[in-house]
């Protein structure tokens, strides 16, 4: 589900509305035009600015047999509205069943790529309305019209919606966020869209040196992180390790404090700070930490049986 860069054809001057297009392509986001008047002369000159600002989706309008000759030639996709809408702020008029009849007749119309469903403006149940037309609607649906909160964020992306329209709530400083001021509402949206998404980022740095300093014991490997299926451990090492090998995981040993000497059957290796050596499976070897003790991160299949339960120091 998406937030559109919307903007609508009444409001802005002609130029500014160019700029504000450009702007957004310059800033490598999509570009809507909202028709909200919905008399066929003004919708017919919507759709021509749409056609000279270049906007990348005209969304809205009820008058699609005027409006698809001019759209017809150019890249615009057209969302318009289905229903029967009635008045400015719109209504939208008309039975679930009516309401899908009617989307589904329009969406299969050729020049038409998707819906923008004034779902909010429905006196019908609004939850069911929605989860109907984009059930029998394989064309991405829109939401638009009184989306004001996260909680009918949460519902229209349950519905099965592509996206939704927000602009008087945020323009009039309604979304409920810190301020009133629009750079607040529109960061308060984007949150809560990338919560409602479950696209919060739980990433940050983690910073090998304190990871080190909160730990002791030596031998005894701790889990730092998991790459897919591959564990990340962070291990301190202290004199000489018992020869063993592992039935089919592969080892990574990153050296980050000391010196590793890492022996194989046929030859030794040691492995520098910064440097690194992978132990393949079925190979033998016999980890000893050179000058005290040496901070090493290992790589390994988090499958890997804890080798730290059969780990005996030997010195
Ligand atoms: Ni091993």
């Amino acid at each position: 589900m998406c937030i559109t860069s919307d903007f609508k054809d009444v409001g802005l001057p002609f130029e500014r509305l160019k700029e504000l297009k450009a702007a957004i392509k310059a800033g490598g986001a999509t570009s809507y035009l909202e028709v909200v008047s919905l008399d066929k002369e003004s919708e017919i000159a919507s759709a021509k600015a749409a056609v000279e600002i270049g906007v990348d989706i005209l969304l809205g309008g009820t008058n699609v047999d005027a409006v698809l000759p001019v759209l017809a030639g150019t890249d615009i996709k057209y969302f318009p509205f289905p229903g029967w809408i009635e008045g400015h702020p719109s209504v939208l008029a008309g039975s679930i069943d009516e309401v899908v009849d009617g989307a589904v007749e329009l969406a299969a119309r050729e020049g038409v790529h998707g819906l923008d469903l004034l779902a909010y403006r429905s006196t019908e149940n609004v939850t069911g309305l929605m989860a109907a037309v984009c059930a029998a609607e394989n064309k991405p649906v829109i939401m638009a019209g009184s989306i004001g909160s996260r909680e009918r964020i949460e519902i229209v992306r349950r519905s099965g919606a592509a996206g939704f329209t927000i602009g008087t709530a945020a323009l009039d400083g309604d979304f409920p966020a810190d301020s009133p001021e629009l750079e607040t509402q529109l960061r308060s949206i984007q949150r809560d869209v990338a919560g409602v998404n479950n696209h919060l980022s739980p990433h940050a740095p983690k910073n090998l040196d304190a990871a080190f300093a909160s730990f002791s014991d030596t031998w005894s490997p701790r889990v730092a992180g998991q790459v897919n299926d591959m564990a990340i451990k962070l291990a301190k090492f202290e004199g000489v390790f018992v020869w063993h090998h592992h039935e089919t995981e592969d080892e990574m040993f990153f050296v980050h404090k000391g010196r590793l000497l890492m022996k194989f059957r046929d030859r030794d290796e040691v492995i520098n700070e910064g440097e690194f050596i992978i132990v393949q499976h079925e190979v033998e070897h016999c980890p000893v930490a050179l000058d005290g003790t040496c901070e090493v991160l290992l790589v390994e299949p988090a499958t890997t049986v804890s080798t730290a339960t059969l780990w005996t120091p030997t010195a």
